[in-house]
């Protein structure tokens, strides 16, 4: 174990036993770092009462309990305890880690089996941006959760059935396979809804042969179903071009869309009928779980099968649920969607258990993903008020990277890698360094900026110790050996990159990237700091000092890229 504050805790804990007995064993003893030394604890504070003695006396009777401890421990105010680590424990730590492959992650034990569900996007419509912060979100958590030793198994639920798909078969064979296939190909898959839509609303003979294929395709007509398969698998092409263009892990095998569940949802509200879960009500079948009323107080329906006997986007989820626990075998499932479902996820969650198909033992969690803003702080649009092809988007990225870097003297290919990895890097990061929770502006001159918690500069840190070892004509593979700490930025660095395992495993039980990208930033702040002050390669550097440095480097360049690694962020070599 090295993270400090673990270790701290677990010494606090023993000592708490020693001065009290066993039973205050378990008492948090509420390490936090600190100004004064590198951490407190406020344990005695919190236990006077129970213990009907002063804070500082129980503090001092802690501390008398520390006496072996690497590192110095002083009452201070009404009964902190002051805690400073010796140097040599940090070093020794340190360089205990640069010999760890993982670098102080460990694995989740007992793994588990997680599904995410992310990204999702509609196919009858374009992927918005909304759904590229579902994609990166969602695919930053499977990379830390696989990471970590667990089985992740990917569910892309496209939204690649119900009743447009009448209307969009009917376009399609209007304007013929090859057209409708090269237009959605191309990612124009809102002009060719719109256009569908529009004869739709306007040709009274178009809408009869729109509904008569939304039977035709519900029924298993082959050849609809042909047919639904040209226009689905067009979309997918598309939508993997977005998916390449980002190095998002999702593939073909991670598809189950809404029509997956299709043959499932008479049986689904058959069993929650039998089951008494679901009730008629106005000739729609509902489920109403308790505790969940409308503005009228009135309780509020899951409808799961329509009036007209339809099935939609709730029947699909309670089918859902139902699969991913009982074939899947899920312990834990993430559905990484927009906060604008909140209330549909905690309906369907609490249908689910009322019927017996999510146990106490399975957590599901809705992973809410804030709405994207423009500039004007309103829901993100083009000036047009068109909604943004996400493939512009991301080219506009690469574009503006490529403009940054254009006079750094790279040929065309290195130069378009690394604008490649810039753009997709800071469109990336911006979308992973806020909550996930959080409403977010998308703006591009913040997000490829060089300064501030940014994916630019996360990349140009990196890339930066890389150069340190070019420069040294080292692998930073290569290095290991004993880290020792001199100066104050030195032992701060090492200090921090202790944490690093326990801030990951942090990140994949409260599904919180965002931490993982404040915690890379800080170590990116505090190795700039270290490498002000305390020279590595210059002439004049004892070999020892040198060496140490070194190891130092090299430790910073891992945790940096396995963060990175694990946030989807791309490095490239030079910036
Ligand atoms: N296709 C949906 C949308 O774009 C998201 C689906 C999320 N997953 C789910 N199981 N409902 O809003």
């Amino acid at each position: 174990m090295t993270d400090p504050q673990k270790v701290l805790t677990e010494r606090v804990q023993q000592a708490l036993g020693n001065a009290f007995g066993p039973e205050y064993t378990d008492a948090d003893p509420l390490i936090r770092p600190s100004q004064f030394a590198d951490f407190q604890a406020n344990v005695a504070m919190s236990l006077s009462k129970r213990l009907r003695r002063a804070p500082r006396e129980v503090a001092e009777a802690i501390a008398a309990e520390l006496s072996d401890f690497p590192g110095t421990v002083e009452v201070s105010g009404p009964g902190f305890l002051n805690i400073a680590l010796d140097s040599g424990w940090i070093a020794g730590e340190a360089s205990g880690l640069l010999a760890d492959p993982r670098v102080g992650v460990g694995h989740t034990t007992p793994p588990q089996r997680v599904v995410i569900d992310y990204s999702a996007p509609n196919a009858a419509k374009e992927m918005h941006v909304g759904h590229l912060r579902t994609t990166i979100v969602g695919d930053a958590m499977a990379r830390t959760l696989e990471h970590l030793g667990n089985t992740v198994i990917r569910q892309n639920h496209l939204g690649d059935w119900g009743t447009p798909f009448g209307m969009l078969i009917e376009h399609l064979l209007d304007i013929g396979e090859d057209a409708a296939v090269a237009q959605l190909e191309a990612g124009e898959g809102t002009e060719y809804y719109q256009d569908a839509r529009r004869k739709f609303d306007g040709d009274e003979t178009f809408k009869t042969r729109s509904r008569a294929r939304v039977r035709t395709l519900q029924s298993g007509d082959a050849e609809t179903l042909r047919l639904w398969h040209v226009f689905m698998d067009a979309t997918v092409r598309y939508f993997n071009k977005i998916y390449d263009m980002l190095g998002v892990t999702l593939t073909d095998t991670d598809i189950a869309g809404e029509s997956m569940y299709n043959p499932l949802l008479e049986k689904t509200c058959d069993d929650l009928e039998n089951l008494g879960v679901a009730v008629l009500s106005e000739g729609a079948l509902c489920v109403f779980p308790p505790g969940f009323t409308g503005s009228d107080d009135k309780p509020l329906p899951l409808i799961i099968r329509k009036s007209d006997g339809g099935y939609g986007y709730a029947s699909t989820d309670m089918a859902a649920v139902r699969y991913r626990v009982e074939d899947l075998k899920a312990d834990r499932m993430l559905y990484v969607v927009g906060a604008d479902q909140a209330l549909h996820f905690r309906m369907v969650f609490a249908a689910a258990k009322q019927a017996g198909w999510l146990p106490e033992s399975v957590s599901a969690e809705h992973v809410q993903i804030g709405m994207m803003l423009g500039k004007d702080g309103k829901r993100f649009k083009t000036r047009s008020g068109e909604s943004v092809k996400l493939m512009d988007l991301l080219q506009e990225a690469v574009d503006r990277s490529s403009a940054v870097i254009e006079d750094r003297g790279y040929d065309e290919t290195t130069r378009s890698e690394i604008a490649h990895a810039v753009g997709m890097g800071a469109v990336k990061y911006a979308d992973l360094s806020v909550s996930h929770d959080s409403e977010y502006v998308f703006d591009f001159d913040r997000m490829l900026g060089f300064t501030g918690n940014t994916g630019p500069y996360m990349q140009y840190a990196t890339a930066r110790i890389r150069s340190i070892f070019r420069k040294g004509g080292i692998d930073a593979a290569d290095v290991s050996g004993s880290i020792t700490l001199g100066a104050d930025a030195e032992r701060a660095l090492a200090l921090h990159l202790l944490s690093f395992g326990t801030l990951v495993e942090l990140v994949a039980e409260q599904v919180e990237p965002h931490r993982l990208c404040a915690y890379l930033f800080e170590t990116a702040s505090l190795f700039s700091t270290f490498y002000e002050q305390c020279p590595v390669l210059k002439d004049g550097v004892a070999a020892e000092t040198r060496a140490s440095r070194l190891a130092l480097c090299a430790l910073t360049l891992r945790v940096l890229e396995t963060g990175l690694d694990l946030l989807g962020v791309p490095v490239p070599d030079r910036m």
